[in-house]
Parts: structure tokens; sequence; C-alpha cells
């Protein structure tokens, strides 16, 4: 049955007559839309952040003043509302310049501009409403260099557990080249964040959050997300999002040896601290099968088999699929995600492609070289 996330009534009505005991929300709009506040006022428990906590996905400009109260490493930055006085403050910075709408903007919403001229236009469309309301103010940043990597922690509010780290591939294309997208694929655990550099994450950037906004009287439940730059000075905040990412989820949850069901509903219940979450050693990686048109408009309908894909102990996670008269087709824009486990990341990037090539989608795409950084370096360490 099909819900309108967006119909608090309906959806608390539907756990009412269902017996629902916990709610996950998985996307960052019915969070920043405030239906755990809705859940919770019916007497339901939610695994995810109120709507006064989701500001830190909800509001680049919110999170960067968390940061700067709390002396969080991010980029420097100003916060802009109106055309005039973002061009103004642009003399502050140096190219390339990043700005950002403050809002939701399906991740896209941050632009890198290499000139004052590209900053200048993207700033006048910003401010001239391409995000619509997302782009009311523009948070302008300084540009931070190094590898992005992302850590992930449980909180409910109080206690906080690590939940290791994942590495994303933003770009449509191999090489990471050709538009953003949400992500066409992962690995986790990420080798460059070491435990020594998490050890700093927790430290300098998760631990102040969460005690902040447990100050400030939003305490913050469910699981943060931190995107980080690794700088030459240490890791520093991107950006929070208020959920397990995607693909980012599924490498986690293809590591995960805890009862995830149990987890969460501690987590809901504040009770966070009486469990313990193990992740197993070994490396996940998940290739996103796209598609064809993706990140514009995806083509739906195309036919997919997916043949002995999992013989080999990989998983294929549905995402943007349906069935039609009893055969799985396309219905989305990033269609599977085709994931595996291994000693390396060599060896699960060869078991998800292993798995890829035993799938029949011929309207589909993916990229050949999820993970292939890593396989660098591992090559590399193997020559000594
Ligand atoms: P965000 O949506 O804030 O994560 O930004 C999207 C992407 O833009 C990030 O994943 C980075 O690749 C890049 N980015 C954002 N902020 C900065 C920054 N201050 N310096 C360099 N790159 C950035
Ligand atoms: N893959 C990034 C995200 O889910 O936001």
């Amino acid at each position: 049955m099909a819900l309108d996330a967006t119909d608090h009534g309906a959806v608390i009505a539907f756990c009412h007559e269902h017996g629902v005991d916990l709610v996950v929300i998985g996307p960052e709009a019915p969070l920043v839309d405030g239906l755990s506040d809705s859940l919770r006022a019916a007497g339901v428990a939610v695994f995810g952040p109120s709507q006064a906590a989701a500001q830190l996905e909800g509001s680049k400009g919110f999170t960067k003043d968390l940061c700067a109260r709390a002396d969080i490493p991010t980029a420097g930055y100003v916060r802009t509302s109106s055309l005039e006085e973002a061009r103004a403050a642009l003399t502050r910075f140096a190219a390339p310049y990043v700005l950002k709408a403050d809002g939701l903007a399906a991740g896209k919403g941050v632009v890198i501009a290499d000139t004052l001229e590209a900053a200048e236009l993207a700033l006048a469309d910003m401010f001239g409403g391409a995000f619509g309301a997302a782009g009311a103010q523009v948070v302008i940043e300084e540009f931070m260099a190094g590898e992005e990597a992302s850590f992930f922690a449980l909180t409910d509010g109080t206690h906080i557990i690590p939940f290791g780290s994942a590495q994303d591939h933003k770009r449509v294309g191999d090489g990471d080249t050709g538009p953003n997208t949400g992500g066409m694929g992962a690995y986790s655990p990420v080798p460059v964040l070491t435990a020594a550099l998490q050890a700093r994450v927790m430290a300098e950037i998760i631990e102040p959050t969460v005690r902040t906004l447990r100050e400030d009287g939003m305490p913050y439940s469910g699981v943060l997300y931190a995107g980080l730059m690794l700088t030459a000075e240490g890791p520093k905040l991107i950006e929070y999002n208020a959920r397990f990412g995607d693909p980012e989820c599924q490498v986690l949850m293809m590591r995960l040896e805890s009862d995830l069901a149990a987890v969460m509903l501690a987590c809901a219940e504040g009770r966070l601290g009486e469990v313990a979450v193990a992740l197993s050693d070994e490396t996940a990686l998940t290739v996103v099968m796209a598609a064809e048109g993706y990140p514009g408009t995806p083509e739906k309908g195309g036919t997919i088999a997916l043949g002995d894909a999992e013989a080999g102990g990989a998983k294929v996670f549905h995402a943007g699929t349906a069935l039609k008269d009893g055969a799985l087709v396309a219905n989305g824009g990033r269609v599977l995600a085709v994931s595996a486990t291994g000693a390396s990341v060599t060896e699960a990037q060869a078991r998800a492609y292993a798995a890829v090539d035993a799938i029949d989608f011929q309207s589909g795409f993916c990229r050949r070289d999820i993970g292939q950084k890593e396989v660098a370096r591992e090559a590399a360490r193997e020559r000594g």
C-alpha cells in the first residue's frame, strides 16, 4: 500500500491500524518536514531526528553556525540573504568559490565555481529561484582540498555509537567525470579514515555536535552522517546528513552483524547505552546500476533479469524497480545496488562486478571503477 509521507495523519492512522512499533524514516524530506515529531506525539517510536534536529541536514547555515559556536573544524563561511550581500561577500574569498543554497535541493544545491564570473552567475541563479525556497539564503564557503570520506554514528541524544565509514562516488562517469548524482557506488570501511582519524572525528566533530544540540534543547536521535574532507590539518566537516546515505547504507548493512531493528528501537527509546553494534572487518562494496538517462530523465520500464547474481554471496538491493505483469522492470534513476564483501577492496570489487555482469539490464549502466582509488593503493602496498 502506498502511503503519502506528507500526510502525517494518514501515517499515524496506518501505524495504529497495523500495530507498527517502530518507524524508520529513510529520506531527508519527511525528516525536515517533522514527520518524526508527529509520530512521537501519537505514541509511535521513531528512528530519525526531530524537525528541529534535522536542520543539521535541512539548513547549511544552521550547521555552519553550530560549528562556529562549538568550535567544530569546517570551512570558513558567510551566510547571505540577498544577491547584493552575496556578491559583496565573494570578495572575501578566493577561487574556487563554494556556493550552497541553504535548504534541501536534492543534492544539487552546491556549486563550485572556478572564476568570479561563474560564481556571480551561480549566485544570480540561486537568488533568482533556481532552487526555490532552498535558495532564499546562500552560504559561501572557503574551498577545502583533500580526499572525501563519510563517517557514521548512532546517537539517542546522549549516548553515541560509531557506525563505520564509507566513501561514495558522486559523479556519473568513470574517473569522477560528468554531472553529480545521488551516488553511483560506495565501499566501507575507508582505510584512509584511520582509527586515529576516526577518534578525532568523534572528539572534534560528532561529540560536540551531539552535546550542543542537547544543550540547545533539540537532542538528536537517529544516525548522524558526517561528510568529511581529510585536509592537511585533519578532518573537517563538509556537511551533515540526518540519515544513512544511499548507497552508503547498503555497504554498512552488508557489514552489520548486530540486529538492526533492536539497535534502532533502543536508539528511538533513548536506550542506546544498553546495546552494542558489531560491524565485520570485511570490506563491502556496492555498484549502482542506473537507468539510461540518469541523472537526467531515466528511461522507465527497461526489463531486468537478475540471473544468478547472488549465487556467490553478493546481494542485490532494489532501489528503483517495479513488477510489471510479474516481470522485473526499471522504475527510477538508480535502479539496483549490487553489493558484495571481501577481505580487501580489490576482492569486494571483483565480486561485486561479477554479480553486475550476471545481471541482464539492457537499458541500464554503471560505473566500472567503484573503489578504484583504494584498489590502486592496495596494489601499491602489495608491491611494497
Ligand atoms: P555538500 O552537499 O555540502 O556535501 O557538497 C557537495 C560536494 O561539494 C561535496 O561532496 C564536496 O565534494 C564539495 N564541497 C562542498 N563543500 C566544499 C568545500 N568547502 N570545499 C571543497 N569542496 C566542497
Ligand atoms: N549518497 C549520498 C547521500 O545519500 O546523500
